[in-house]
């Protein structure tokens, strides 16, 4: 698709609205209305913000917006607002061109909750946000109400922050396959099973090398990630639990999750280790409990072995469990997800995740996307709303969201949990109100300061061969941003 800017250069904030409409689309510029597809065209003179859609050259929509004047009538507005206005005018344009109505309107970010909490800052009523949302933003009145219910949610967890306590997390990036629609850094374990004590090595000296850091701090929440942390066997497993607790004191922890994930590598010896070394949250995650879409989406686990896995994890006395699902999996319909929300919510986890899916560049679905039959808008909504329900049913409040680029729909990742169960780590790397230090291939260490409302971020780099080679490169990074 093309664009066309007219009295300014806010080229992303065009592109973004853009890409809402038309996923995946690449996007340039042009002189005038093109003859090959879509072309938008967004125009800024003074306080007037103009958006157009034209169809292979020919006209199809137009919106308009005046920008509101916030102190003397003659002031020009600012940046913010304009950006606000051209997003708000071209969106208005697009949805008529088009006849979709996306839930989130113009916001593509992947953090709606966060708006929210930085207008609460500024003074907002809830009333104030909710107008905020819906007039300027787009959003609809159920995502809007949904928004606000979660960020109330979540203040409670981040009106404990101090400053001084901090996340700790560590990434595992083994899996034992690779799932079709993943696109994390996963390595198939056993391709690289002569490097995973090496692995491990190198994290220790990671974390000799940062445990400083935690000394005089408080370490909140403890997150074992991945990947698959479990496809670790179980000698290495041990191992990486013993160095945590060598250089952490994670005993006074609030938290300490481990992602199991994958029910194909959960056994009751390890789910015993985990116990026995204080993992005080589990995530075990089917996805989906159809056996026909485990297999289309390459799980390598069927529905049976996730009930086994969820049995024994409670049978080693793991009182807080997590279970992840995706709506829009190819090939299914609501009736899938009421029948999978049926099954999990019948073992009585303490919380579910229910993810929108997204088709990501980096995933072996784009390798070819015809083949797949993924249900529409209408229909993933409806698995939402199935998912809302049966939650709700059950005793459990949507308490974390976030969004992710290129979702079927243009959706959202809802956490749902019992009361007191929320997972404190995942609302702090959301909110960005918290310190994390991330180590492991991937990982990404936060330093936030809240005072300065500043966050700094060190990247550790993705390829687990240069994670093992260039380790001190990023203990500088880290050192640097962490003031160590
Ligand atoms: C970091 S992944 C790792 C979890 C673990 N390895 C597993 O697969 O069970 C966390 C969750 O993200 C979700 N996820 C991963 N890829 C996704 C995608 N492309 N679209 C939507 N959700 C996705 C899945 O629900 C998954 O359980
Ligand atoms: S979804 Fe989980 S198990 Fe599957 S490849 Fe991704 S990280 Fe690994």
């Amino acid at each position: 698709m093309f664009y066309i800017l007219f009295g300014h250069s806010y080229v992303n904030e065009i592109q973004a609205v853009s890409q809402i409409f038309y996923p995946n689309e690449k996007f340039a510029a042009a002189d005038e209305p093109a003859p090959g597809g879509i072309t938008v065209v967004s125009a800024l003179d003074g306080r007037e913000c103009r958006g157009m859609v034209y169809n292979n050259g020919e006209f199809v929509a137009s919106a308009h917006i005046t920008l509101k004047s916030a102190g003397a009538a003659d002031s020009a507005p600012d940046e913010k607002k304009e950006r606000g206005g051209l997003s708000a005018a071209l969106f208005d344009a697009l949805r008529e061109a088009t006849g979709i109505t996306p839930a989130w309107g113009v916001l593509s970010g992947i953090r709606p909750t966060k708006i929210v909490h930085e207008l609460w800052r500024a003074g907002a009523t809830d009333e104030e946000v909710f107008a905020r949302l819906t007039d300027e933003r787009r959003v609809t009145a159920k995502k809007a109400s949904l928004c606000i219910d979660i960020a109330k949610a979540e203040k409670y967890i981040l009106n404990h922050n101090d400053g001084r306590d901090m996340s700790l997390y560590v990434g595992i990036p083994f899996c034992p396959t690779r799932c079709l629609y993943c696109s994390f850094t996963s390595y198939p374990a056993a391709k690289y099973s002569h490097r995973l004590d090496e692995y491990l090595d190198t994290l220790e000296r990671e974390m000799a090398a940062t445990c400083g850091y935690a000394g005089d701090r408080h370490i909140e929440s403890v997150y074992v990630g991945g990947g698959t942390p479990t496809t670790l066997g179980d000698m290495q497993l041990e191992r990486l639990l013993i160095i945590l607790h060598k250089y952490f004191k994670i005993e006074k922890a609030r938290e300490f999750t481990v992602e199991a994930g994958r029910p194909d590598t959960l056994t009751p010896r390890n789910l015993c280790l985990m116990k026995k070394y204080g993992a005080t949250r589990l995530a075990i995650n089917p996805q989906t409990l159809c056996d026909e879409t485990l297999e289309r989406i390459g799980r390598a686990h069927t529905a049976e072995m996730f009930r086994h896995a969820f049995e024994w994890a409670r049978a080693e006395g793991h009182g807080n469990i997590n279970v992840d699902l995706i709506a829009g999996l190819p090939g299914e319909t609501p009736e899938h997800m009421s029948r999978t929300m049926d099954q999990v919510l019948a073992l009585r986890p303490e919380s579910v995740t229910v993810h929108t899916l997204a088709i990501k560049r980096a995933s072996l679905f784009k390798e070819n996307l015809e083949q797949y039959n993924f249900p529409g808008p209408d229909e993933i909504e409806e698995m939402l709303r199935v998912a809302r329900k049966s939650t709700a049913r059950a005793g459990l409040y949507p308490y974390y969201m976030y969004r992710q680029k290129n979702m079927l729909g243009n959706f959202e990742n809802t956490g749902y949990c019992a009361k007191d169960r929320e997972c404190l780590y995942n609302v702090q790397i959301m909110e960005e109100r918290q310190s994390i230090l991330a180590l492991g291939a991937g990982a990404v260490t936060k330093a936030v300061d809240l005072e300065r409302g500043l966050v700094e971020r060190a990247f550790n780099v993705k390829n687990v061969d240069e994670y093992i080679r260039r380790l001190d490169e990023m203990l500088a990074r880290k050192r640097k941003i962490l003031h160590m």
